[in-house]
């Protein structure tokens, strides 16, 4: 098996046949990391460069590990220490990295559309690690994986996403994969940061979340991206938690056993209550856990050296 794709771009593009491939060699790859040596040849002579523009701790990280994981060669660029600062344009860059013959390119920028216009003009692969609001497709991956494992399955699911809809690359993704795997979606947050026509995705949308959280299997809680709002789209931070963080005073209102999630980073007491993000319901880091598998699995899917069948 063999993703018929050079690049992974965005949720959006991939089938359910693709999205079940991916999670279930995820599943395989998982294995690896519980290893006394996590590490495995496949990849060995393959050369991955990580190319941020934007800050990342969980999505850098885990691609790093993952490509190391697999024998590959991993590069880490991060713009801020790069000849960007010099003045080069983001495609003189591309070019000169791909001039090194790498085989992968990872990246994250702050413009939506990047991670597609470096597939048009790179030939080795590219995977999108998140482009401005528009998709974050290996974290979507990563959400679906871990729901998938907790709960057995994604079919028939509710899950309700909650937050900051408008700035998110998390929803769009997450949105699109969940319903392509039979989930039913619901977005609720502060009217002005859900975009106009989003049921058009196909999911629905809830303004009280205290209505919308008693009947989901799955909250998914959005990061407040302030570094994305251009106008202040709520009256303070306190008021965002008191309108729409999950406490566990307001978690009385969910079913028992609801997984709680978030892509992190978290603002602790703001989208989540400290003794949320520490407490039962969630499953923050094993999302991070499997953060590794899905982009080992990724990298394989494209890189590896895999016979047809
Ligand atoms: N979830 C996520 O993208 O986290 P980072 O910004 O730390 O990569």
């Amino acid at each position: 098996m063999r993703l018929k794709r050079k690049d992974i771009l965005a949720i959006e593009e991939l089938d359910r046949d693709e999205l079940e491939m991916i999670l279930s060699s995820a599943q395989s790859f998982k294995e690896v990391s519980e290893r006394d040596i996590k590490k495995v040849p496949t990849l060995r002579g393959r050369t991955i460069i990580n190319l941020f523009y934007e800050p990342s701790t969980r999505t850098r990280t885990a691609f790093e590990i993952a490509g190391k994981r697999m024998s590959a060669d991993v590069i880490n660029i991060s713009a801020s220490v790069s000849s960007v600062k010099k003045g080069e344009t983001l495609k003189d860059t591309a070019k000169n990295l791909e001039a090194m013959r790498p085989d992968c390119i990872v990246v994250r920028h702050c413009s939506a559309g990047t991670a597609h216009m470096l597939a048009g003009l790179l030939s080795c692969s590219v995977i999108n690690a998140g482009d401005g609001a528009h998709e974050h497709p290996t974290q979507a991956l990563l959400d679906i994986f871990t729901i998938r494992e907790r709960l057995g399955r994604v079919e028939g699911l509710k899950v309700l996403i909650v937050g900051d809809i408008l700035h998110s690359r998390v929803a769009r993704s997450n949105i699109w994969g969940l319903r392509n795997l039979g989930a039913e979606v619901t977005v609720c947050g502060p009217p002005t940061m859900i975009p106009p026509h989003i049921e058009r995705l196909g999911c629905s949308v809830a303004y009280h979340v205290d209505d919308a959280i008693a009947d989901a299997d799955v909250i998914m809680m959005l990061r407040i991206q302030l570094e994305r709002q251009r106008a202040t789209l709520f009256p303070s931070l306190r008021e965002y938690a008191r309108c729409w963080g999950l406490s566990a005073e307001r978690l009385k209102k969910a079913k028992k056993d609801v997984l709680i999630m978030h892509p992190g980073p978290v603002n602790r007491g703001v989208e989540l209550s400290p003794e949320v993000v520490d407490g039962p319901w969630s499953v923050i880091l094993e999302q991070v856990t499997n953060g590794v598998a899905v982009r080992m699995a990724l990298f394989y899917l494209l890189l590896g050296d895999i016979k047809e069948d």
